[in-house]
């Protein structure tokens, strides 16, 4: 991944580390990245199994996707395995479940910074307990700094309607106050944020629904349980071409030799400010790779 094009993270898909059938299928998915779970898709006793499977997983990556491993919570009987074996496998994120303070996520870290081979590795936190919404801003705070590694949030809907007793409506109206507060943390954290998962994957029109308003609601994509969801969510998290065309023209009126010096222009009877401009040019970067 270079800086200039940062990562698409529009579709991405989690697929059992036990799951042979559904992992044979990666080669041909078009989802951003891909979630090999160790933790709830997988029974008590397959973790083991599933573990050891981790390396060869990886080895035959898909070329184009991102690749993480969702490994058990970190002071359970398997996270410790767990880890060591992510780290060896050499994903590009490892993503931590049951995070509920910010040290939980420093500790992940300490202990990649301790192994061999951890090099470049980020992390991404699962935000689906009551106390990660409590803390969630200190848990984001780590984000701008990149020793801490961490690059992404992913929003736990299941665990956290669970832990709370909220009402899972068709429209997530309960949800939303923590929906929004998991945004503006994400990006005063300089984060990626993911969505939760929309269980009932025949429903294509419900699923689309969801994902139109998790991406007006400021998210970067949606986590995903079938490739039947990959399309609808790479649509919805891509800048329409109305958006794209707005942010090439604010950049060619700001290239221009007379605008050279200023901060606020017109453009097509609207206040332009270099804000705008900034905004502009991450959208066309962000979708600089998409359809690469
Ligand atoms: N990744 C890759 N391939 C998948 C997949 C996934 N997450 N889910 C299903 N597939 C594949 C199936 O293997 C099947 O392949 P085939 O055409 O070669 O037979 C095809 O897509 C169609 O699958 P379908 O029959 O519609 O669903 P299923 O009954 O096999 O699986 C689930 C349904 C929900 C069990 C399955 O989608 C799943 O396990 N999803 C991930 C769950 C998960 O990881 N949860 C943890 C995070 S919330
Ligand atoms: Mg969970």
């Amino acid at each position: 991944m270079t800086e200039l094009v940062p990562p698409r993270r529009r579709s991405v898909l989690y697929v059992p580390a036990s799951n042979d059938k559904a992992l044979a299928k990666l080669g041909q998915l078009s989802c951003d990245a891909v979630i090999i779970d160790l933790e709830d898709a997988v029974a008590p006793g397959e973790k083991a199994a599933a573990r050891a499977k981790l390396a060869g997983i990886l080895a035959a990556r898909p070329p184009r996707a991102e690749m993480v491993v969702r490994v058990n919570a970190l002071p359970g009987e398997w996270g410790a395995d767990d880890l060591d074996a992510a780290i060896r496998a050499r994903p590009d994120a490892i993503l931590l479940p049951k995070v509920d303070t910010a040290r939980d996520v420093l500790e992940a870290g300490d202990a990649l910074d301790a192994a061999d081979g951890a090099g470049n590795i980020a992390l991404w936190a699962m935000i689906e307990t009551p106390k990660a919404l409590m803390n969630i801003g200190a848990i984001a705070e780590l984000g701008r700094d990149p020793a801490s590694r961490l690059a992404c949030f992913v929003a736990g809907t299941n665990d956290l309607a669970k832990d709370t007793g909220v009402a899972v409506t068709p429209d997530r109206r309960y949800f939303l106050p923590w929906l929004m507060q998991m945004v503006l943390a994400a990006r005063a954290g300089g984060l990626d944020l993911l969505d939760g998962v929309y269980n009932d994957f025949r429903d294509a029109e419900g699923f689309a629904r969801e994902c139109a308003e998790a991406a007006a609601m400021g998210f970067d994509g949606k986590t995903l349980i079938h490739p039947a969801q990959i399309e609808a969510a790479n649509a919805a998290f891509s800048p329409s071409e109305a958006a794209l065309a707005e942010a090439r023209a604010i950049s060619e009126a700001f290239a221009r030799p007379e605008n050279a010096g200023k901060g606020v222009i017109a453009l097509g009877g609207r206040m332009v400010e270099r804000l705008h401009l900034a905004q502009a040019e991450k959208l066309l970067a962000k979708a600089g790779g998409i359809g690469a």
